[in-house]
């Protein structure tokens, strides 16, 4: 089968496109043909050599596809042959064919486009987790997102302002600014601007996804407040000293996705959630941009330039 692969950790040009074995699957898994692969902040972070990726031989990054079922194990009841399914922690999925255990493969609803399923899914539940089970906010509060037009920036702020908050962020362009005002943010700051002066102390939530913002994410925070420190699109974040914190009441919190998605049930039951705001119609998300899986290498350095807006999807 194709497959984007690296032998050596590094930069992007240590992506290869070719030919490499295809998977097997053992009795309790499925084997997926992929049609759409998602790209995940996380994936450079693995090709740099900086975040656990699973041992293989070349490596193969991506964990994240929607494709269809071409094979099912022995031991597997609740899929079958030809079901269109995505899965969002499942590793080497930057190839034609990918063995998913059943468990970790989610039925991508039938009243929803696979494009928008395969754009939306780990940022989507990512979100998801972020607004739901680290936020926990009150309607009528004030929460902050940096990057706010980026993937899992845009779902949340639909999230947030569908679940009754007012929410504004920040963002690198006015063409993405417009973007998350015409999603629902009450005001949208330039991040090339000074802008975070007058708003110290105002915040219940701030959610930082860019990392090297943590000390402004925290000075934005009223007492009592709590910044929720979820990545390091921009950098690693400054070491923070708690005593600082005590004196103001103010918390952080963290968080990974595959910690709450660590069961079936789980999967499922995050994913209606989250895909109950789309049949809803609360979230509209920017078209997907895509690359073919031979031009993989293009498409990580446009993830990594920061210029995308919403999903970078590879095609096969
Ligand atoms: N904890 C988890 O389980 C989990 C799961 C998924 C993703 N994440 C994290 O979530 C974050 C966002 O991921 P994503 O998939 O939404 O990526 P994305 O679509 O590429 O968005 C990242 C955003 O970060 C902002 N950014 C990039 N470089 C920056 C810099 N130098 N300074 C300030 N802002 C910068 C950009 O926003 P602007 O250009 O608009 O400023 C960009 O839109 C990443 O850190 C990722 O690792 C965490």
């Amino acid at each position: 089968m194709k497959a984007l692969y690296f032998n050596d950790f590094g930069d992007n040009s240590v992506l290869k496109y070719g030919d490499i074995n295809s998977p097997q699957i053992n009795a309790n898994q499925i084997l997926v043909k992929t049609q759409f692969i998602g790209l995940n902040f996380a994936d450079i972070y693995r090709r740099r050599g900086t975040y656990h990726i699973e041992k293989h031989q070349p490596y193969i990054n991506g964990y994240e596809a929607l494709g269809e079922v071409v094979a099912i194990g022995n031991h597997v009841n609740e899929v079958k042959l030809k079901d269109k399914v995505f899965f969002v922690d499942v590793p080497f999925a930057n190839a034609e064919y990918v063995s998913v255990p059943s468990e970790n493969a989610i039925r991508v609803p039938e009243n929803l486009d696979s494009k928008v399923v395969a754009s939306v899914g780990l940022q989507g539940l990512t979100a998801d987790f972020l607004a739901h089970d680290l936020g926990k906010n009150m309607p009528g509060g004030n929460v902050f997102i940096h990057g706010i037009s980026g993937g899992v920036g845009q779902i949340l702020s639909q999230i947030l302002t569908s679940d009754g908050m007012n929410v504004y962020g920040s963002t690198s362009t006015s063409a993405k600014q417009n973007l998350a005002l015409n999603q629902g943010a009450v005001k949208v700051f330039l991040r090339t601007t000074p802008w975070s002066q007058s708003l110290q102390g105002k915040f219940d939530t701030i959610y930082d996804g860019v990392g090297k913002t943590l000390e402004q994410s925290l000075s934005l925070a009223t007492n009592k407040g709590k910044v929720v420190f979820y990545g390091m699109a921009g950098g690693n974040p400054p070491k923070i000293d708690p005593l600082k914190l005590l004196v103001q009441s103010k918390s952080i919190l963290t968080g990974d996705l595959w910690d709450y998605l660590n069961s079936a049930d789980e999967r499922k039951k995050r994913s209606q959630r989250l895909f109950s705001y789309f049949q809803k119609g609360k979230i509209r998300v920017s078209e997907p941009t895509i690359f073919p899986l031979s031009e993989g290498q293009k498409a990580y350095e446009y993830l990594e330039s920061g210029k995308s807006a919403g999903k970078i999807l590879l095609r096969p």
